[in-house]
């Protein structure tokens, strides 16, 4: 499988950055082995699309119904109609901070596969969750509920990212990301049969330049997902190079 590098911006970016985003597509250009695209605020999206060309620009939510009295949301249809060719859903900042639960994400997935948007999953559990010896159990049931019955086909990933890896500098390490990722992929093989084995899954949490060759090398870790690594080109390169030299 190619590996699938994506930048999520968070709450980062204005029109000053715009050279940025282009400098990543450009890098994104020279990596041939790595599929890799950049998830950025919606206020951004139009103009990078078109500053870009071809390198696929995301959103990092979605609201679940396509259109509606919902203030301050965005729609799939919102984020296509911008250019947008994938989201992310679920992410653990959104799960925290807007309460968002397994129904609404699995509802969310749903509505950006009917706009026509590839989606990133996010699962992943707290410090405490996994001190109690309860980090499987707790993701693997974020898997099960979130993920839609259509989650098959090429246009939905999983990103395992470790709350406390987040924005930490405290990476997972590779025996624990070996052990989860093993555990999601059993979980999407039982459910989808061999369409699972086909879902990507991908880490997430402090995954930057030094790090990146060790955990993209793990079974069944199919590309990252990088937050503060990916705000600049040049620290997203590294990562980008050591997916592609995994992937000749
Ligand atoms: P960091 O790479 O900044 O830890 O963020 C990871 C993340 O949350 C990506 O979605």
């Amino acid at each position: 499988m190619r590996k699938y590098i994506v930048g999520n911006w968070k709450m980062n970016g204005t029109s000053n950055d715009l050279g940025e985003i282009v400098a990543i597509g450009a890098l994104a250009q020279l990596h041939n082995n790595v599929d890799s695209a950049l998830c950025i605020p919606a206020t951004l999206i139009e103009r990078a699309v078109t500053a870009v060309g071809a390198f696929p620009i995301g959103g990092q939510d979605c609201h679940m119904q396509a259109s509606g009295a919902h203030t301050g949301c965005v729609s799939g249809e919102m984020l296509s109609d911008a250019g947008s060719v994938l989201t992310i859903i679920g992410h653990s900042e959104r799960r925290a901070a807007q309460q968002e639960q397994d129904s609404d994400i699995r509802a969310k997935a749903e509505a950006a596969n009917a706009a026509g948007l590839k989606a990133i999953l996010c699962v992943g559990e707290t410090l405490e969750e996994r001190e109690a010896g309860k980090a499987l159990e707790i993701v693997l049931a974020q898997v099960t509920q979130s993920l839609p019955d259509a989650a098959a086909g090429g246009w939905l990933c999983v990103a395992y990212e470790p709350v406390w890896a987040i924005g930490t500098g405290r990476v997972a390490e590779p025996a624990d990301v070996t052990e989860m990722h093993a555990a999601i992929r059993r979980a999407l093989v039982e459910r989808f049969g061999a369409e699972g084995q086909k879902i990507r899954i991908l880490y997430g949490g402090s995954m930057n330049g030094d790090n990146a060759a060790v955990l993209l090398a793990l079974p069944n870790v199919d590309g990252g997902l990088i937050g503060g690594a990916s705000l600049t080109a040049a620290q997203f390169q590294p990562i980008l190079a050591a997916a592609q030299a995994i992937g000749k």
